[in-house]
């Protein structure tokens, strides 16, 4: 069932636990993402970036509405992100395409200009029912800008919070997008003191390349909504390659994409066993 975002981290955050979201790009990571939740017995996200709406050709309709689809018609609770949004354009598409919520990243901008965009994107969003998340310290890993080094500072942290009136604050705290391997250190006491410092609850970006002991004790400190995607296209795409290896006749993308949906499934389910068993429904 369609689920308020906002709702599914409140109830994460009462328990102690995570709300995994998980990147869509096509219908088949929506699919293998509800299956992998209904195994498991939780709630999930299915979060779209502004990064696939461009691979839709830049329309976010069909891509939303197979995501809703899918959404609804689960057996868990399912929310809609809208994920590292920049573009005021497709913000303004969120709430009519049956989003729950929004991340307006303006991360990359200097502290002021972050906040002033920040504060009047989440403004409007607010006004058409979202839940807004934002970003604070750039995780980087995409597009090259790598920065491991970088960290959430939690007094700037807390300003940006009070500054912006966002429900919710991603923090730069050593993960780093799209990594293929699991070896993210993640400074965790840095997690708790920014736990400490900030009323909203923490999002954890590039959540792929952490392994599982600091995914953990990265909830533990109060991390509340873990973000995973390369993950997710690392197990698809190595099954799409073990299936097409193993018989190269193959002509009907069912024959390779079911495998590649199964693969994923089962990287989703052994997520959210780590990470979300507390927060079960
Ligand atoms: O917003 C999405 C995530 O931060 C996913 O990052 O692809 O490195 O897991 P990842
Ligand atoms: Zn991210």
């Amino acid at each position: 069932m369609l689920t308020p975002t906002g709702d599914l981290v409140a109830t994460a955050r009462e328990r102690g636990g995570a709300v995994c979201a998980f990147n869509v790009i096509t219908v088949e990571h929506a699919e293998a993402i509800v299956t992998g939740a209904e195994d498991a017995g939780c709630p999930v996200i299915l979060q779209i970036s502004e990064n696939a709406v461009r691979f839709h050709h830049g329309r976010l309709a069909p891509i939303a509405a197979a995501a809703r689809a899918v959404a609804m018609s689960a057996g868990v609770p399912v929310a809609l992100h809208l994920d590292h949004v920049v573009s005021a354009e497709l913000l303004e598409q969120a709430a009519p395409n049956g989003f729950g919520s929004v991340m307006v990243d303006a991360s990359h901008r200097p502290y002021r200009e972050n906040v002033a965009a920040t504060a009047s994107a989440a403004a409007a969003c607010h006004a058409a029912g979202l839940w807004v998340e934002s970003e604070l310290g750039e995780v980087g890993g995409k597009d090259g800008a790598h920065a491991p080094g970088v960290r959430t500072d939690p007094a700037e942290a807390a300003a940006f919070v009070a500054a912006t009136g966002i429900d919710a604050l991603a923090v730069a705290v050593g993960s780093s997008h799209a990594m293929l391997d699991r070896t993210a250190r993640l400074d965790q006491e840095l997690i708790v003191r920014l736990r400490r410092a900030v009323p909203v609850p923490l999002v954890l970006h590039g959540s792929s390349g952490v392994p599982d002991d600091e995914l953990t004790a990265a909830v533990h400190g109060g991390m509340v909504k873990v973000n995973i995607g390369t993950a997710l296209n690392t197990a698809f795409t190595g099954a799409v390659r073990a299936t097409l290896d193993d018989r190269p006749e193959l002509i009907d993308p069912r024959r390779y994409l079911i495998p590649a949906r199964t693969a994923m499934a089962e990287t989703v389910t052994a997520a959210l066993r780590l990470l979300a068993c507390p927060a079960r429904v």
